[in-house]
């Protein structure tokens, strides 16, 4: 039987890899594999709207059905910042950045040393927080269906592990004793806000 092809709108390797894992009998394409070398800006305020311009963008470029995801970090002593700017905090906060600054391990660190910052002006006693993903599907038919995966946890006042990406050393998942960047790739890859986003669409392309 003919493989199933779906367009994740992204060039993110490491994010193609997970879905991958999890989706072992769809063929994925990435953006840059049909073509498309522009990404839309993501000016909305829900995970879902950002996801949506995303998917919407990519499927102009394809009669295949095409997925988006939208994440980031809500703490709730913040009243849920930074949410959909986790990307950018440190700028949005009115951090410089070289012009051209685009490693993005650099401006993850640049991020988290503001979101700790940001929590002891605020004098968090409360820490605790949540990783939310989005991924938005459009099918051939262009019908358009969304899936909400969510990881709770709460928010060290110090980083802890080399491994992962963006705010992962200073989130310690609900039950976990290590923070995501303590974790390999396959432990985070169980109980993350993707994974669990990710299971519910394997359960709807499985139906
Ligand atoms: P995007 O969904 O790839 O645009 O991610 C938005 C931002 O949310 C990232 O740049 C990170 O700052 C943050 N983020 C999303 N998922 C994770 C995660 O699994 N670990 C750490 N940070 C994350």
């Amino acid at each position: 039987m003919k493989k199933k092809t779906i367009v994740v709108a992204s060039n993110n390797k490491g994010k193609i890899k997970e879905i991958k894992a999890l989706l072992p009998d769809i063929e994925l394409l990435s953006l840059s594999d049909i073509g498309v070398s522009d990404t839309p800006e993501e000016t909305e305020n829900t995970f879902i709207k950002n996801a949506l311009i995303k998917a919407r963008h990519a499927k102009a470029f394809t009669e295949h059905t095409v997925i988006a995801d939208d994440s980031g970090l809500e703490v709730f002593c913040l009243d849920n910042m930074p949410g959909v700017f986790s990307k950018r905090l440190y700028v949005n906060r009115g951090g410089k950045t070289e012009e051209n600054m685009t490693d993005s391990a650099c401006i993850d660190k640049l991020n988290l040393c503001t979101l700790l910052k940001m929590m002891e002006k605020k004098e968090c006693d409360k820490r605790d927080a949540r990783f939310v993903c989005v991924i938005a599907l459009i099918n051939s038919d262009r019908t358009e269906v969304v899936f909400e995966g969510q990881c709770r946890g709460r928010i060290l006042t110090e980083p802890k592990g080399s491994g992962g990406f963006g705010y992962d050393p200073v989130f310690l998942p609900d039950g976990y004793d290590k923070t995501f960047a303590e974790m390999d790739d396959e432990q985070k890859n169980g109980i993350s806000h993707r994974a669990n986003a990710l299971r519910k669409l394997k359960e709807y392309l499985d139906d």
